[in-house]
């Protein structure tokens, strides 16, 4: 067993994920999505473990080292991967958070292995933590880990972060577990969200579910405890990028992208886990549209989409990428050229420095979801560009949008206005895409990822 730690993360990843060849070998890689990227510096910097599943089935690990963080891993079997991981957490929560942009999907089963799930990296979190610690629990997968733990160790003090947004009253109350997923929220001391509407939301439904009194952001449970529930907008380690960006290799990388596309006047960029709620249906079909009309030369502009594979057994993402692919090839057939085609579709990871590269290479960054907590995507680019060029297309829908305002907004379901948008953002002069982007450095800068971390947690154990 792993010595006691006064600091634990407790998430349903850890931040590299393992994955197993046909043949028994295995391999670690980074594990996608916006949680790591924001807990792994934090973790780096401070000392405690982190508890999470290490991405593969039906596989019991030790606890183990990497890049100077101590990880703790929480098996899952199959079932439980199919019925708590890709069931009641991606094809049940995930959707009803995001708007139900997709329809949720509401099993008892999956409901039931979501408890189970939770019961067991509860009991993990128990056991890993000395006496007095503070353990901080991450997003949609583990809401009910915190009154678990705490009946476990009254001792601990707990917060929890939501990453994703929080719905509003009208959509979470078709939840068959509702009272369930708030009385587990409620244990915690601390519960984040990324916008002030997700905690106003929570609180309401505190009032309007269980009856319980509140002031301001404290919520009191009856037992003689108050919960405080309170935005914190995540953020990216911009010093990272922008060091990382600064690099020569980097520079000459991102000269080299632009020349092997064929040095066109407009490189636009997409960054994305291939994930339904961010809107890249949209976006293409802005460009596509865009091409068709004449408004945009297919000579003179290329649409880099990168869409990591992602939640790939879940039914709604399975369409997804059918539905992308086919729309891709549907607007290069249209208009290629000999040597050129406007859109350059990836369906792959990359690392980071390769991603900063094309940040940096890129003009146009089209950030669009449909819904988003956060998006730290927007914030990666902003933080990519200390040469001040770059203009960022940025959904009204994404947390991002409270603090870059002088992105250029859109609204991802009016085509006709994504389209004038991203011809604005093409178009607009050097100086201007410059006084833009030097607020928005100046907002991510100071707002970055430590900040908001020290902020939850000065909070927490306030
Ligand atoms: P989400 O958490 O929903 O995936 P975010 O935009 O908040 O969305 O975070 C996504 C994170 O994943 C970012 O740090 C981004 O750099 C990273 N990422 C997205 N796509 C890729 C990719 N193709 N290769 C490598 N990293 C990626
Ligand atoms: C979002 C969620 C995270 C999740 C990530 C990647 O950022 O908020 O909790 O880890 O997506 O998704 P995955 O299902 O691959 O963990």
């Amino acid at each position: 067993m792993a010595a006691r730690s006064s600091f634990l993360i407790v998430a349903n990843r850890l931040p590299v994920d393992r994955s197993l060849q046909p043949d028994g070998t295995a391999s670690w890689r980074r594990s996608p999505g916006g949680l790591v990227t924001a807990i792994a510096p934090v973790m780096q910097r401070r000392h405690g473990a982190w508890l999470g599943w290490h991405g593969a089935p039906d596989e019991e690990l030790g606890p183990f080292e990497q890049d100077g963080m101590n990880l703790i891993p929480v098996p899952l079997s199959e079932q439980e991967v199919q019925l708590y991981y890709e069931g009641f957490s991606n094809a049940t929560l995930w959707p009803l958070y995001h708007d139900v942009v997709a329809p949720p999907v509401f099993e008892r089963h999956m409901w039931d292995a979501y408890r189970k799930v939770n019961e067991r990296f509860a009991d993990a979190a128990a056991e890993a933590a000395d006496e007095g610690a503070v353990v901080w629990v991450q997003d949609y997968q583990l809401q009910l880990v915190p009154a678990m733990l705490r009946k476990r160790r009254p001792d601990l003090r707990i917060g929890f972060f939501l990453h994703i947004p929080f719905p509003p009253v009208e959509l979470f109350w078709r939840l068959p577990w509702r009272t369930e997923l708030v009385e587990g929220l409620l244990g915690a001391d601390l519960v984040g969200f990324q916008r002030p509407g997700g905690a106003s939301n929570f609180i309401r439904l505190c009032r309007r579910l269980l009856g319980l009194s509140y002031k301001g952001n404290e919520v009191y449970t009856g037992d003689g405890r108050s919960v405080t529930a309170q935005a914190f907008p995540i953020s990216v380690d911009f010093s990272e990028l922008d060091n990382l960006v600064r690099e020569p290799h980097i520079v000459q990388r991102a000269k080299e992208i632009r020349s092997d596309l064929g040095d066109p006047e407009h490189v636009l960029l997409g960054v994305d886990r291939l994930d339904y709620t961010k809107g890249i249906g949209q976006r293409l079909e802005a460009f596509g549209e865009l091409l068709a009309e004449g408004r945009l030369n297919a000579s003179e502009a290329v649409f880099i989409q990168i869409a990591t594979p992602s939640r790939e057994r879940v039914e709604e993402y399975r369409r997804l990428r059918d539905d992308i692919e086919l729309q891709v090839g549907r607007i290069n057939g249209e208009h290629s050229m000999l040597g050129h085609q406007p859109i350059q579709y990836f369906h792959q990871s990359y690392d980071r420095e390769e991603l900063a590269a094309l940040y940096l290479a890129a003009d146009v960054m089209v950030v669009t979801p449909l819904r988003d907590g956060m998006n730290l995507v927007a914030k990666e680019y902003v933080a990519c560009h200390n040469d001040l060029r770059g203009a960022l297309v940025l959904s009204e829908f994404a947390g991002a949008a409270d603090e870059l305002r002088q992105s250029y907004l859109v609204n991802p379901y009016d085509v006709e206005g994504l389209k004038r948008t991203m011809l604005a953002a093409m178009r607009a002069t050097p100086h201007e895409v410059a006084r833009r982007m030097r607020t928005m450095r100046r907002r991510v800068s100071t707002y970055d990822v430590d900040r908001w971390a020290s902020e939850f947690l000065t909070a927490l154990e306030s």
